[in-house]
């Protein structure tokens, strides 16, 4: 099939370059200059496995290109639109790059073709969207959320758990479908609004799982029980599941807070309350400060105490801060007085802006660790997991804290070595 793409980011770029591998021709649109440049020079603009060799790939097969601008007039089987949708103050989702999008594809579209929505938009958004600009337009509209995560995006695209598809008429659901011939998933074929609730009810369910795991750990602590066990046991019974049970630090990124967010404002919009939403939001803020006030507690106080802070990106294998726990926990312990050193082997220079100037940024994991009184493990990067951790030992300094915030190292052997162990949800060593 004949592709647009309106918006080269994250998902944009994923989605174009997976379709031009499976034999459709794409025209990806990206008004950035500067992005536009290297794209067409062949490098990726956002952190992927295998996203450099496949944009590569692409690019000299010749099915696919980097415009600045719709063609006009455009002549496509599918406008793809995958802009971002960011928080607005209030918690709702920016809609203006949607809108934009969606104004020059009307002004465009002189030939039948279906836009497929792939942002994230709040339920009812394709419905209005079609009365605003597609009313009398030879535009179908699709709702056609995606499910990927960063950094597996690639694989994800080939092997998603489903295809959702949101159309008013079945044949159009039907067109849809046939752009994925080379995807085995089950397919939905739904309504609009449907579709868009299902994008919004996965996400939230799982904040939802994360924030009760987060809960659990917390009652663990208090009633002398451990997390690992209670998780496992819990999460054995297939009506549950294992996945998402890693009680920690909470949820970070560029998806689950905004979207949990949005879809609280929404709902309230609407006229309900989605309280339960509101708790799991209320849980995650929690789980960072509880984080910093058991440290406090540990070390007496945190005013001049030296503490590591080890990874910045808010999951491992990604270079993104958005939202990140590290950033809240940083911004914490610099304000109690503590002095901070902090290392993450990819999301430095991300950070860098975002963080007090007072904090100090280490070359690796031994610079950043040499004489701290407690080294926070904030996100679980493979590294961490198998530094030398007797060697670190001996250049720290009393107390010789190891807080692990996604109870991820290996606490036995940490225990044995002389640190003092916390994790989330285990017991105190
Ligand atoms: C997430 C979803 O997993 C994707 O399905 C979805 O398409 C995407 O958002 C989106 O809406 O676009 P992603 O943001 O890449 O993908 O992140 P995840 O790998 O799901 O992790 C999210 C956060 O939850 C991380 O901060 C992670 O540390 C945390 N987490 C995850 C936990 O704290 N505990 C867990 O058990 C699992």
């Amino acid at each position: 099939m004949n592709i647009a793409v309106i918006g080269a980011g994250y998902v944009g770029l994923v989605a174009a370059s997976c379709l031009v591998n499976s034999g459709h021709q794409v025209t990806c649109v990206e008004i950035d200059e500067a992005k536009l440049r290297l794209l067409n020079q062949g490098t990726s603009t956002i952190e992927e496995k295998g996203i450099d060799q496949l944009l590569k790939q692409c690019l000299s097969s010749g099915r696919l290109s980097f415009v600045s601008a719709l063609p006009k007039p455009l002549q496509v089987d599918i406008v793809m639109i995958t802009v971002g949708t960011p928080s607005l103050p209030s918690g709702a989702a920016d809609l203006s790059y949607i809108y934009n999008a969606a104004e020059q594809l009307r002004d465009a579209a002189r030939h039948p073709s279906i836009l497929v929505m792939k942002s994230t938009v709040p339920p009812g958004t394709g419905v209005k969207l079609v009365q605003r600009y597609f009313k009398n337009s030879p535009i179908s509209y699709v709702a056609n959320p995606e499910f990927l995560r960063e950094g597996e995006a690639i694989e994800d695209w080939y092997h998603p758990s489903r295809i959702v598809i949101g159309a008013e008429d079945n044949k159009i659901g039907e067109r849809i479908r046939q752009l994925y011939f080379d995807i085995d998933a089950p397919v939905i074929i739904t309504d609009i609004t449907s579709a868009e609730t299902i994008k919004y009810a996965a996400n939230a369910f799982l904040v939802t799982k994360i924030s009760f795991i987060n809960e659990i750990a917390n009652l663990c602590e208090a009633a002398d029980a451990n997390i690992d066990d209670v998780a496992r046991g819990v999460g054995l019974d297939p009506r549950i599941g294992p996945d998402f049970l890693r009680a920690g630090l909470g949820y970070g990124g560029s998806c689950f807070p905004k979207d949990a967010r949005a879809l609280d404002f929404s709902a309230l919009n609407k006229g309900y309350d989605f309280r339960l939403l509101k708790a799991t939001i209320e849980v995650n803020t929690k789980q960072r400060i509880l984080a910093v006030h058991k440290l406090k507690q540990l070390l007496g106080g945190l005013a001049g105490k030296e503490i590591a802070l080890l990874g910045l990106a808010f999951k491992p294998d990604t270079d993104d801060v958005r939202e990140a726990p590290s950033l809240d926990i940083a911004y914490l312990l610099d304000e109690g007085g503590a002095k901070l050193r902090v290392y993450d082997p990819a999301a430095m220079e991300n950070a860098r802006p975002l963080l007090p100037p007072s904090i100090a940024f280490a070359p690796d994991i031994y610079s950043a660790t040499a004489g701290a009184n407690a080294v926070v493990l904030i996100t679980e990067w493979r590294e961490f997991i198998d530094a030398d951790w007797q060697a670190i030992k001996k250049q720290m300094k009393e107390p010789y804290i190891i807080f692990d915030g996604r109870n991820a190292l290996p606490q036995d052997k940490l225990i044995a070595l002389g640190f003092k162990y916390m994790g989330v949800g285990r017991r105190l060593g």
